[in-house]
């Protein structure tokens, strides 16, 4: 008698918890998703993939200037780079980067600046984040993406502002 009631909270003891943890884990996504409005970077619009070079804005990829301390930059993902490879804003920007994939799935990660987005053949992305501090940061491809993914990166320079 006194054995099999040590079994059972045992037993107890491991069910609880793996019941309470994904209850609390579902409403910490509910609270967080429905009360705060956090999401993912989700899809802007669609895109022919196989028409991003005729499609504007991506005939033209680069950096523009939007507004005063504002960029804009138009970003394609290919194996195995970014068009621009390489992006000079001034400290103090606040940059939208606009981007779609040419031909697999890719990503954009800039750590440092939480940016993170997956570039997906057929969708057209979009992250907004502001660089304060000036230095090189790294836009890294982040998503496997054939044999040479890991040469897949680019550079985004913060130059001091004048
Ligand atoms: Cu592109 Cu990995």
């Amino acid at each position: 008698m006194r054995r099999s009631t040590t079994v059972y909270l045992w037993e107890l003891a491991w069910i609880l918890p793996s019941i309470a943890i994904p209850v609390g884990m579902l409403a910490a996504l509910t609270v967080t998703a429905f009360g705060a409005g956090i999401h993912l970077p989700s899809q802007e619009s669609r895109i022919v993939p196989t028409k991003v070079d005729q499609t504007p804005p991506f005939d033209a990829p680069g950096v523009r200037e939007v507004g005063p301390g504002r960029y804009e930059v138009v970003l394609t993902a290919q194996i195995w780079s970014f068009a621009p490879n390489e992006v000079r804003v001034p400290a103090g920007s606040t940059v939208t980067f606009v981007g779609t994939s040419k031909d697999v799935v890719h990503g954009l990660l800039i750590a440092p600046a939480k940016a993170n987005v997956m570039l997906l053949p057929g969708q057209v992305a979009r992250v907004t984040t502001r660089f304060d501090t000036p230095g090189e940061y790294p836009m890294l491809c982040h998503e496997y993406c054939g044999i040479a993914h890991h040469t897949m990166w680019g550079r985004l320079i913060v130059e001091p502002a004048s």
